[in-house]
């Protein structure tokens, strides 16, 4: 039987065979390349490397799946971009949604692995530890949005770069154990038991213990 497999804030990697969904605007205008093109001195060039077909949906509003009907949920560099109760409101979702002894895979950038590199680089004198710590967990905004920042508004709508909770491996798996999924580890990256074809949808660069990123994988009790 075929399997029903959603990648959750897919952006660039949307492969057949999955449900592709993302909320960026680019998405969007990717399925509607005639408008993109007449709008292209207001939006720029950047929708044209987004592949066609992606779902655009907005994710902190719940997922749009009927119950018990998705065998695998992956999701990778996205869920630090919601808030922590939108994060959770989401990932109750997925339960509800997966089929029973369905897989959920997350992948979010490593706190943890951060926080030792700063350590580090402050103990070896590093005056730019601090800027390199924020930089590479994104927790910081050079400007506000609003209606007379444009530049700061598109780059909220276009992009959703900014960070707006972080996980170690430990907060993930309790987050994930306490809504009720069941085998919650840790998984290296790129290998997976439930996910056959996980080095297609995963980027080799998603993963690694120097804060990149850590993967924990999950399934809904049968
Ligand atoms: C850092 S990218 C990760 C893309 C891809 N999963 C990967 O690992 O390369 C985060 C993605 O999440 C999407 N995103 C951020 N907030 C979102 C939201 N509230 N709803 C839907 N998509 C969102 C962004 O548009 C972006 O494509």
């Amino acid at each position: 039987m075929k399997r029903t497999a959603v990648n959750l804030g897919c952006g660039l990697k949307a492969l057949d065979g999955w449900i592709n969904v993302d909320g960026s605007v680019n998405a969007w205008f990717a399925n509607h390349s005639w408008i993109a093109t007449l709008l292209r001195p207001l939006i720029g060039n950047g929708w044209r490397v987004w592949p066609k077909g992606i779902v655009r949906m907005k994710l902190e509003r719940g997922l749009p799946f009927a119950t018990n009907s998705i065998d695998l949920i992956y999701t990778s560099h996205f869920i630090e971009h919601l808030t922590r109760h939108e994060a959770r409101t989401l990932l109750k979702d997925a339960l509800r949604v997966l089929k029973p002894g369905g897989t959920i895979r997350i992948v979010v950038p490593d706190l943890e692995g951060a926080a030792r590199l700063y350590l580090k680089s402050l103990d070896s004198g590093d005056a730019k530890a601090a800027e390199e710590f924020l930089e590479r967990t994104s927790l910081y905004s050079d400007s506000r949005a609003s209606f007379t920042n444009l530049r700061a508004w598109k780059s909220f709508w276009f992009d959703y770069q900014r960070h707006f909770w972080m996980y170690d491996s430990d907060s993930m798996k309790h987050c994930l154990s306490e809504i009720g999924f069941e085998n919650v580890c840790d998984c290296d990256g790129q290998k997976s038991e439930k996910i056959a074809d996980i080095e297609q949808v995963e980027r080799a660069e998603a993963v690694g213990s120097d804060g990149r990123g850590l993967a924990v994988e999950a399934q809904k009790p049968q």
